[in-house]
């Protein structure tokens, strides 16, 4: 794994770096693979990121969205990653519709959707029995408590191992999320964290010593390179 970390003066110039590095990446794997996989964070740090890449001129034909977590909500309640994502980036350019892979939230049983996506996961990147899939970029965020895509503190999300997709749990809301083992299985993760709120539990993730049961985001040590974009408010103690 390599670690890259950066902390910039503010928001504004957070989402700058972001773009840049999201650009990086999207154009070398394209070079590469004449493809780009790409999954998405939710919440609300990344919507101006979106934003941005919405303004590029990219190959969107070769450009595949996933995404890392999302609410058990229909795609068009305000609490939608999907949504979220659509509005801020996707309806706004010339991406095939069959390059968009939301996670679906209509069975009954979110497990049920969960092996569904996790089918087409597989379906999708051709995996072998008892692989994980190298998806070139997954974006994150950082919650206040130290929790990324819906792994969420002392959950059982946390500890499944032999998934590529399971059924995360906030405050007893079911999510639908990446393992950590797909997760860690991309060529490249970015953290894209800002604000004062998110300060202590950083400090835990950056921690040689913490618990990875509490602080969730210690989990994400993937195989290829991990950015962690930060802006001054949360990342004040870790500037070098
Ligand atoms: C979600 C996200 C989640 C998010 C963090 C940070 O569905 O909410 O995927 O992991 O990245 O909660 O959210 P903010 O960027 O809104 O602080």
């Amino acid at each position: 794994m390599n670690k890259i970390v950066e902390v910039l003066p503010d928001k504004t110039a957070l989402i700058e770096r972001s773009l840049q590095v999201c650009l990086d990446q999207i154009h070398s794997c394209i070079e590469q693979r004449s493809l780009c996989t790409i999954a998405l964070s939710g919440g609300s740090t990344p919507k101006p990121l979106y934003e941005a890449i919405a303004t590029q001129n990219l190959p969107w034909d070769k450009i595949h969205i996933f995404w890392g977590d999302e609410r058990y909500v229909p795609p068009d309640h305000p609490d939608s990653n999907q949504r979220m994502a659509r509005s801020a980036w996707l309806d706004k350019v010339n991406i095939p519709a069959a390059n968009i892979h939301p996670m679906p939230t209509d069975e009954a049983d979110p497990a049920v959707a969960a092996d569904r996506h996790e089918q087409h996961i597989k379906e999708f990147f051709q995996v072998q029995p008892g692989e994980f899939p190298a998806i070139d970029l997954i974006l994150l965020g950082m919650g206040d408590d130290g929790h990324t895509a819906s792994l969420f503190p002392h959950t059982e999300a946390l500890n499944v191992r032999d998934r590529l997709i399971t059924v995360g749990n906030k405050d007893g809301q079911p999510r639908i999320t990446f393992t950590a083992p797909l997760i860690n299985q991309a060529r490249c993760v970015i953290f894209v964290v800002a604000g004062a709120s998110k300060r202590p539990a950083l400090a835990q993730v950056f921690a040689t010593t913490s618990d990875d049961q509490s602080y969730p985001s210690r989990l994400i040590q993937p195989q290829g390179e991990l950015w962690w974009l930060l802006d001054e408010a949360a990342g004040l103690e870790l500037k070098s």
